[in-house]
């Protein structure tokens, strides 16, 4: 994902001097030297997680990559969202009560476009709302950020993996250039994974968690990167995984997540990981400062 300079991997010799040229590694959605920086839920620690505020805050801060949730309303409407209910992150119980368990699944999106899902948060921050996927495509278009959209339970919302194409493909995103460099798309479940990959060959694609290395030849049919937690990761997990290449032919990348301290991004970063997920991508860019 990052342009990681190789220093020492092409040498020229010119009028006696030797000259390092650098040569970019596989990734294709270079960001700047050194891993990827990826705004998890939006910047989910300065503004509600997976509001457009959220993506925002990322935009202020100058990131370029998001990662969100999608989920999928009872009738039928994709939403951005990380639990598989609503009341973690909006007033539902109070807006709705005797709606229990109050999943998403349960509501219509005009129920759900009614619900405050920023003052759990802050105060300031009353009045925000769950957004639809278009509206969600429509901002990050707008703030010309990147996107690592991640489908959530897919189990529960069969055909999802078609329908969020669809909505990607009306929203411009599937063009060569947001193929090329603009858009992953993830799932904690290889089936959802391979779906897309089948429906949309072009579109590039993770599987989150930490598969064993005896899986990977068969994942490397339809992901492009592996995304593990920091938690369960090594030098020699994050090697095993390069040497593998996934469906477009580049070595398999590797996105971690969910890493909010400086000492934990230097040391994934030592992994060589090719991108950081965190709810606090400054600390992690300025702890990233020369990799
Ligand atoms: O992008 C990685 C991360 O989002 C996966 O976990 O639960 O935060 O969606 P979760
Ligand atoms: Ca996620």
């Amino acid at each position: 994902m990052h342009a990681r300079v190789a220093a020492a991997t092409t040498t020229a010799l010119l009028g006696g001097t030797v000259l390092i040229l650098p040569t970019s590694s596989a990734h294709a959605a270079a960001d700047d030297r050194g891993p990827a920086v990826v705004a998890h839920r939006g910047a989910s620690a300065y503004a509600p997680e997976n509001t457009l505020a959220a993506v925002d805050k990322a935009d202020d801060l100058g990131f370029g990559w998001v990662e969100n949730d999608v989920q999928r309303t009872k009738d039928g409407v994709l939403v951005v969202l990380h639990d598989a209910t609503l009341t973690r992150t909006t007033n539902v119980e109070e807006v709705y009560p005797g709606r229990a368990p109050w999943k998403v699944a349960d509501f219509t999106a005009r129920e759900i476009s009614r619900l405050d899902a920023g003052s759990w948060f802050a105060p300031r921050y009353a009045g925000a709302r769950v957004p639809t996927l278009s509206q969600y495509m429509n901002r990050v278009s707008r703030n010309h950020q990147k996107l690592v959209l991640e489908i959530k339970n897919p189990e529960l919302y069969p055909g999802i993996e078609r329908q969020m194409l669809q909505v990607l493909s009306n929203e411009g995103w599937l063009d060569p250039g947001h193929l090329r460099s603009r858009l992953i798309v993830q799932s904690f479940r290889p089936d959802s994974v391979r779906k897309v990959h089948d429906l949309r060959p072009g579109v590039k694609t993770a599987l989150l968690g930490t598969p064993s290395i005896a899986d990977l030849p068969e994942y490397a049919r339809f992901a492009d990167q592996i995304n593990p937690s920091y938690t369960s990761i090594s030098v020699g997990y994050v090697a095993a995984v390069h040497a593998f290449r996934g469906p477009h032919g580049n070595p398999l990348e590797v996105l971690t997540w969910t890493v909010d301290d400086a000492d934990t991004a230097r040391r994934v970063a030592r992994y060589d990981v090719d991108g950081v997920i965190t709810n606090r991508p400054d600390v992690v860019r300025r702890a990233l400062r020369g990799y």
